[in-house]
């Protein structure tokens, strides 16, 4: 399927990560904000990172009624309503790749909140969805900071959540284009829970341990 390519938002830290990732590996993208102006911003920032890539800015509806690739990263407090104004400019087969944690933290220690309807973010976020949207959780385990080092290597492993095995290989395929990064099918949608706590995990590590962006990488023999 031919897919176009949109970030919810495309204005945070992670989205513009992505945004750069997916730009570098020749993907055109476009970015969504609650505001246009903040995404033309946003895609002059990141246009004069990498200058033969014109990156577009758009209202978030915009971005909506326009890709049927959807890289969803809105504060997880804001999901449920965010989703709900976009849901009806939702494109039929939309596939949805939550990138949200329900971080908290307490006392300087990083957690998922317990407060997640349906077991994980993911789950929920699909039951939020219109039938026909596919759900497939990434990019949660790997931070902005790492993403926006565009002259660094990657080096990481990226896990892909879902229960739609067509989504996630189609998913799988896109990303695998970025360098330094390998994609890797972590089970179905439920799994999204595990990849949210090691989130907070990798944060925990680098932050007790004085590790600089320490990220996942499955070692094999
Ligand atoms: N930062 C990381 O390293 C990292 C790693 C893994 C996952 N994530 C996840 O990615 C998501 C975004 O994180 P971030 O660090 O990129 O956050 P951020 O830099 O604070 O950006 C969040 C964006 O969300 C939008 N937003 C803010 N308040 C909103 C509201 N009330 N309703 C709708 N949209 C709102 C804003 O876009 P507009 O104002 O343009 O609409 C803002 O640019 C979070 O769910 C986070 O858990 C982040």
């Amino acid at each position: 399927m031919n897919r176009k390519i949109g970030l919810i938002p495309g204005t945070g830290k992670q989205s513009k990560g992505i945004a750069l990732r997916l730009a570098k590996a020749g993907y055109s993208v476009i970015l969504g904000s609650r505001t246009k102006e903040k995404a033309v911003l946003a895609a002059k920032e990141l246009s004069e990172k990498i200058p033969k890539v014109q990156f577009i800015g758009e209202s978030n509806e915009e971005v909506v009624k326009k890709c049927n690739l959807l890289f969803f990263a809105v504060p997880y407090q804001n999901m449920a309503d965010t989703i709900e104004k976009l849901k009806p400019f939702l494109q039929p087969e939309t596939i949805l790749v939550d990138v949200i944690v329900p971080l908290i933290f307490q006392a300087g220690i990083a957690s998922c909140s317990d407060e997640v309807p349906n077991n994980s973010v993911s789950e929920y976020l699909q039951t939020l969805v219109p039938e026909g949207i596919t759900v497939v959780g990434g990019f949660k385990t790997i931070s902005a900071s790492k993403l926006n080092k565009i002259d660094e290597p990657l080096n990481v492993d990226l896990f892909l959540t879902g229960d739609n095995k067509e989504a996630k290989q189609e998913i799988k395929e896109i990303l695998s284009k970025i360098t330094g990064l390998r994609p890797l099918d972590a089970g179905p949608l439920s799994f999204s829970r595990t990849t949210e706590q090691m989130t907070a995990l990798v944060i925990n590590l680098n932050k007790l341990n004085k590790l600089k962006h320490g990220s996942f990488r499955i070692i094999t023999s």
